[in-house]
């Protein structure tokens, strides 16, 4: 993963401070909060793209000049046709803040002192609400509209992007602020690629989106054209001719509603896989993550799924050394991961990012730390991912063949739970599926032999 470095200096940003020394050390944070942003100090509140009136409340007298500042901002907005987002913050804001609202409407946001970490997050949401975007050095996302309809499919499994952007705002990442908000495919332009990708071989589809659970695309105006959730348009997609398989990634615990669920029961082709990140298994640093749910809830979630499909395989991303965390927040993840049993995992030690909430945060963990956290989780994930990959051994499994394999003589191809496979077969069988028996397994793949071509129904 690349460090994303916002760009510098890109908005103006004004904040006017009233009373005492700590308004005058928390409009230094703000500041700070900002910069990574793209937001550089002004002189004046013409000048700004952002203007923040930081407020005291000791007086009644102080709070009428933020109401007097307000009506001079409103004529000087309406004078110049100005764009600019304000936001009134401090003890005001704290105190009256539904009143600020009432009172001004041109105010974007309100924020009590409590707040100035959301602060990032609070400008996004509203920069979106005017068509905005952060500037940043990330490339952004060709919109869904400047995709082609109708694409070359490369084998028998492809990806078919349905949704994009996050709004879940995690503590430690990036993506709100550079990918945008979370926006959905209408459900035709996704079943039109879905056909053509079907009509030229492809069978196994891989629904992608940033938080893909989250998706909510127009249905078909025959189909009453109301939003549908991933679980419906998963059901839709199984009715194409050829799609045998279907998948989707990245989930968020938070969106994974029981129809998604009960769908990995009742839907043949959905695949015994899913890749849920939990992150931590601490509720006290799930909290500071912002997840929105806590390690018990995740294990429901992770219940439930198994009911609907016993034969799940189960993938998540983790984060070690989040600041804050103790070696007993670390050691409930490594409970977790031992009460959920996964197939395979992804984890990383916790990189602060610029202008994210946790990069401000107090209690950052020293990098040995880190790296020893790292080590044991991965040690730990290393012996569930072999045996997870030996409990195949005796099974016949359905292989999607999708090419010749490293040796003479062999294909190789991927097994419902998304392991590689290698086996002695010819290479004319790709893009069949065909039943292998497993007589070999490591950490990273199966070996077998070719039981069976079947019928592939088209
Ligand atoms: N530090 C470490 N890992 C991160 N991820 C996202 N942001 C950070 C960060 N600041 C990880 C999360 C996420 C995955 C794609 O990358 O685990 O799920
Ligand atoms: Fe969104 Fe995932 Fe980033 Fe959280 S970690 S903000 S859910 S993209």
């Amino acid at each position: 993963m690349n460090t994303p470095e916002a760009k510098q200096n890109t908005k103006g940003l004004f904040i006017k401070t009233y009373g005492c020394q700590m308004n005058v050390y928390d409009s230094e944070r703000m500041r700070d909060v900002l910069r990574p942003l793209g937001y550089a100090p002004v002189d004046t509140p013409e000048a700004a793209d952002l203007v923040v009136l930081n407020t005291c409340h000791i007086r009644e007298k102080a709070t009428e000049k933020v109401y007097s500042e307000l009506g001079q901002l409103k004529r000087m907005k309406q004078n110049t046709g100005s764009n600019m987002t304000i936001a009134v913050a401090g003890c005001v804001a704290q105190a009256e803040g539904e009143e600020i609202m009432r009172r001004q409407p041109l105010v974007d946001l309100v924020l009590g002192p409590q707040a100035y970490h959301k602060l990032p997050e609070m400008i996004a949401r509203a920069s979106r609400a005017v068509g905005d975007r952060l500037e940043t050095d990330f490339e952004t996302l060709e919109k869904f509209d400047a995709l082609p309809k109708t694409r070359e499919a490369d084998g028998p499994t492809a990806f078919l992007s349905v949704q994009e952007g996050c709004d879940k705002f995690c503590t430690f990442c990036v993506v709100p602020y550079t990918r945008g908000a979370e926006l959905s495919r209408p459900v035709d332009d996704i079943v039109m690629e879905a056909r053509n990708l079907a009509a030229q071989g492809v069978r196994e589809i891989s629904l992608l989106g940033q938080n893909v659970n989250a998706f909510h695309g127009a249905a078909p105006q025959v189909e009453g054209g109301e939003d549908w959730t991933l679980g419906q348009l998963c059901r839709h997609l199984a009715k194409i001719g050829g799609i045998e398989r279907i998948r989707y990634t990245t989930s968020h615990p938070r969106d994974m509603d029981d129809d998604l669920i009960a769908a990995h029961g009742d839907t043949a082709q959905m695949q015994p896989f899913l890749h849920l990140p939990v992150q931590s298994g601490s509720d006290r640093i799930l909290k500071a993550m912002n997840r929105g749910h806590t390690a018990d809830e995740y294990r429901e979630i992770i219940r439930k799924v198994r009911e609907a499909q016993p034969d799940v395989a189960l993938a998540s991303d983790f984060i070690v050394g989040f600041p804050g965390e103790s070696d007993e927040d670390f050691e409930a993840t490594m409970q977790l991961v031992r009460d959920v049993n996964y197939a395979i995992a992804y984890s990383f030690k916790y990189s602060p990012r610029p202008g994210t909430p946790a990069a401000e945060m107090f209690g950052h963990v020293p990098e040995d730390v880190k790296d020893a956290r790292l080590q044991a989780l991965q040690k730990l994930l290393r012996e569930q991912q072999t045996a997870f990959n030996k409990s195949k051994i005796g099974q016949t499994v359905p292989v999607l063949v999708t090419g010749r394999g490293r040796l003479e003589g062999q294909a190789h191809g991927r097994s419902p739970w998304m392991q590689a496979v290698h086996f002695d077969g010819p290479a004319e069988l790709t893009g069949k599926i065909v039943d292998v028996k497993v007589n070999g397994a490591t950490m990273s793949s199966l070996s077998g032999e070719l039981i069976r071509a079947r019928e592939v129904a088209l």
